[in-house]
């Protein structure tokens, strides 16, 4: 029986946090989200520090609603994407489509069914790696470390904490004040709420352990109390 088929492997397509199966939430995420970010700017930015060439081919897990994966499909010569969630992929499709974008494979799969059977020069992940608890963090790590070429490289951007854990509550509640604040209202608030009761964003330093004893060299690219970035190479 292969790993992933085990009972005690961990279903990764089980729902955690905001439902993405449901069309409605998709299209109000991607609302939402580009009222403060800009996608394009972003993406472009993740292109600059991966630095590859125009022939290289990319992962992206956790694609999502696939703003980052159709941009990236305009640069490099192919883009693969991975979802766990039909709905998000679907969406993610149909928007390609008004991109005339035909060098992105969308495929319904994630952190834990990732295999080596292809390699990338780049594995991009932003966003989605607290759909997983620590311990499968670490599985990811490794499948993706697997997945890449020699020097390859892992971008990874993610809700990330980095406060001292004995002033939680203090940090959390301001966060949540912030957000509700900043970026509009109780429905971004609510998410908030269940992100961080119902998901696994955890510390700078679980992450970082575990990069390095999954075989990567990393560097900082950006770190706030709630939000870090890495740039991971293969060595
Ligand atoms: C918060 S969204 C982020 C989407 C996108 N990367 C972005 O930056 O807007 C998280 C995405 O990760 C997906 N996801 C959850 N668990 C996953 C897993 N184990 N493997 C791959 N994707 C997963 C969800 O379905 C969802 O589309």
């Amino acid at each position: 029986m292969s790993t992933i088929m085990q009972p005690w492997y961990y279903d990764e397509f089980q729902q955690t946090g905001l439902d993405y199966s449901d069309a409605l939430n998709v299209e109000t995420y991607d609302k939402q989200m580009q009222r403060f970010r800009d996608y394009k700017k972003e993406a472009e930015t993740i292109m600059k520090f991966l630095d590859l060439t125009p022939k290289a081919h990319v992962l992206e897990i956790g694609t999502g609603t696939g703003h980052f994966a159709i941009e990236a499909a305009g640069v490099y010569k192919m883009v693969t994407a991975f979802d766990t969630s039909k709905g998000m992929l679907e969406y993610a499709k149909q928007k390609a489509k008004q991109y005339a974008r035909t060098n992105i494979k969308w495929i319904n799969k994630g952190f834990l069914s990732l295999d080596d059977t292809k390699k990338y020069d780049a594995v991009v992940t932003n966003m989605a790696l607290h759909h997983l608890p620590d311990f499968w963090k670490a599985v990811a790590f490794n499948n993706i470390y697997r997945s890449l070429k020699q020097k390859g490289k892992l971008y990874l951007g993610d809700v990330i904490f980095s406060f001292d854990p004995s002033c939680y509550r203090e940090k959390i509640e301001v966060w949540m004040k912030d957000i509700t604040e900043l970026l509009g209202g109780k429905k971004m608030k609510k998410e908030a709420v269940m992100h961080i009761s119902e998901e696994y964003s955890t510390y700078d330093w679980v992450i970082e352990k575990l990069l390095h004893i999954s075989g990567f060299r990393y560097k900082i690219i950006h770190k706030d109390n709630f939000k870090a970035v890495y740039l991971a190479v293969k060595d």
